[in-house]
């Protein structure tokens, strides 16, 4: 079953930002891109660290802590010492409203 959950409104993370942002059940990282809006899981898979403390560049966000860049668009990690991808979740926007799409794969 698809499930569809507020994330936060479109003005809370102006352009080429991102925020982190708890859900009921996981805490989310949200980029406003050029490219449009993404959604993924806020820790780095490396170790224990939030990737909204780090930086933004284009669709690329950078782990604050050992420097390993995920691509939003796919999630894949694109620098050691990383070596697992990011979770990406599916994002519909909806008035001024960011969602994202959640269910049994998630
Ligand atoms: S915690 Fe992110 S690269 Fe190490």
């Amino acid at each position: 079953m698809t499930q569809k959950v507020k994330v936060c409104h479109l003005q809370d993370v102006p352009l080429r930002e991102m925020r982190c942002v708890s859900l009921s059940d996981r805490n989310v990282l949200v980029a406003h891109t050029a490219e449009g809006w993404f959604v993924a899981d806020e820790m780095c898979t490396h170790e224990d660290a939030r990737l909204c403390d780090g930086n933004l560049n284009g669709t690329l966000v950078k782990c604050p802590l050992h420097g390993s860049r995920f691509d939003l668009t796919t999630g894949a990690v694109l620098d050691d010492p990383a070596d697992e991808p990011l979770n990406i979740y599916q994002v519909i926007t909806e008035g001024d409203i960011v969602y994202v799409t959640l269910d049994e794969s998630n």
